[in-house]
């Protein structure tokens, strides 16, 4: 209390100053000096018990009568809008306005709260020491504004009219545009078609302009929507394309999305401008609607499961395992393959009702002469054994052509073939689509060629293990017959003859 004391001693002698100013009125002082003393020491009694008088709160807001300090960093026009770039030293809010320039006119601080008497003004919510941007909307195209600032912290401590004066940016001239209308963009049928690496999107915007189009990878808990920024310039994306909209091509196109993961679930978002560069997002003319590219979400799109087309699975002593194989071109031509009843051997009979589904030849003997002399092109061939079942014949690739080596193989009275290739360096990176041209149809037993690496090991298998080796070679689907180089959902066709 000693404090308390002191402050009421300080009160009293405030007070008796008043009492002395007063004495020369005629009051008696020592009888001024008892009553005092008297209120003193009731006050004391009383503050002693009673509990404070000013809360928390109150003191805080009386502790701050501190005006901010606001700082306006950069002006950027557009057609309709100024974005202001702003900064504080406190939490408040921030009010920015423009007025006709004039040189002269600087509003007040309700001006630029309400917007009276401003052709144009925004705020902003403003966290301390952090930049944040108000849209000063609502101007005219082509017009020279002074813009001008106002803020006010969380206590309601607003700056001074000089204050709002030196934030002043004169003769800020809006841009003059011309088509200030965004473009219209939208997904048309057949929407999307998937691989298992790339997704294909089709777009139709309604007018001539560029649309870009990205990737976001969803694992499970959804996808952000991306900036138009980061969209046009392929940043914090998974994939990324674009295209020209041209009226030529009906204001259609396809983008590709490619290098993305099999199986995998990805959204598309895109963003579009047209020739005088309005974005959909109705940018530069107006705010940016971030909405807009919002809606381009095109959720839930599925790349392809990986797949192997055509397979060997080989079974080998304990376990199997499976290799890619590239199917030839007469295998098309060729019914399903079904085991020859009451024949030696297994073929691929006329058997139409079998044409919906490819040549599979299952359980067979592989039979290895990879160190045939001629490579099966020409010379003995040795023929299959007597007894029943399907062999299959394992030569290398080379010396003649495909066609040569599986008509050998098939008058030897092998059921399929499989050529491994001589090559570890792929052309383009996939092994040879095997044709016999025009010869296609007069083949009649399957054909597969392995990748090097793979082949030289089943190679070896085949020589340790004799003939006893089973294999099953599959083809999942008939692979249509391109143009050289052109590529489908089954990848890139690379036509050869040998
Ligand atoms: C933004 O776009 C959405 C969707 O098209 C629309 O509903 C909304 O009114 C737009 N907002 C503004 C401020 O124009």
């Amino acid at each position: 209390m000693a404090s308390l004391r002191a402050l009421l001693g300080l009160g009293f002698g405030l007070r008796l100053c008043g009492v002395l100013a007063q004495d020369a009125l005629g009051f008696k002082l020592e009888e001024a000096l008892a009553e005092h003393l008297k209120i003193i020491y009731a006050m004391d009694e009383i503050i002693q018990d009673a509990p404070p008088r000013v809360s928390a709160q109150e003191r805080q807001l009386q502790a701050d009568t501190t005006p901010p300090s606001l700082n306006v960093l950069t002006v950027q026009a557009y057609i309709f809008h100024i974005l202001v770039t702003v900064q504080m030293d406190e939490t408040g809010i921030i009010y920015c306005g423009a007025v006709l320039h004039s040189g002269s006119y600087t509003p007040s601080a309700y001006e630029l709260k309400t917007g009276t008497n401003l052709k144009g003004h925004g705020s902003v919510n403003a966290a301390a020491n952090t930049r944040s941007n108000v849209v000063v909307n609502g101007l005219s195209a082509s017009t020279s504004y002074d813009l001008f600032c106002y803020a006010e912290d969380a206590s309601f401590n607003g700056i001074s009219n000089a204050a709002i004066l030196a934030t002043k940016k004169p003769s800020v001239i809006t841009a003059s545009g011309g088509d200030y209308v965004a473009p219209v963009l939208k997904y048309v049928a057949p929407y999307f078609t998937a691989e298992s690496q790339a997704l294909y999107i089709n777009v139709e915007m309604s007018e001539d302009g560029t649309v870009w189009s990205v990737a976001l990878k969803d694992s499970g808990s959804g996808t952000t929507v991306p900036t138009s920024s980061a969209i046009m310039n392929n940043v914090g994306v998974d994939s990324w394309g674009t295209h020209p909209i041209a009226a030529q091509q009906l204001y259609k196109a396809t983008i590709r999305l490619g290098g993305l993961q099999e199986d995998t679930v990805y959204d598309i978002y895109s963003f579009a401008r047209d020739m005088s560069g309005n974005g959909i997002d109705n940018t530069p003319a107006y705010p940016s609607n971030v909405t807009k590219i919002a809606e381009t979400k095109f959720a839930g799109l599925r790349t392809l499961a990986v797949w192997i087309p055509s397979k060997v699975s080989v079974a080998y002593a304990i376990g199997s395992t499976e290799y890619a194989l590239e199917p030839a071109t007469w295998n098309t031509h060729l019914p399903k393959c079904l085991p020859g009843v009451g024949s030696s051997h297994f073929r691929c009979g006329p058997d139409l009702e079998s044409w919906s589904t490819p040549p599979v030849l299952t359980n067979s003997q592989l039979v290895s002469l990879a160190s045939h002399a001629s490579a099966g092109c020409s010379g003995h061939l040795q023929a299959t054994p007597p007894a029943s079942g399907t062999y299959v014949l394992l030569l290398r690739r080379g010396k003649c052509a495909f066609a040569k080596k599986a008509l050998q193989a098939e008058r030897a009275g092998y059921s399929g073939l499989l050529l491994v290739d001589h090559q570890t360096n792929l052309d383009r990176g996939v092994l040879p689509d095997m044709t016999a041209e025009s010869q296609d149809a007069t083949i009649s037993i399957p054909a597969w060629i392995i990748g090097k690496t793979n082949g030289e090991a089943l190679v070896l298998a085949a020589a340790s293990s004799g003939i006893s080796l089973r294999v099953t070679l599959t083809d999942q689907y008939r692979k249509p017959r391109l143009g050289n180089l052109q590529s489908d959902l089954y990848g890139l066709r690379v036509y050869a003859t040998q």
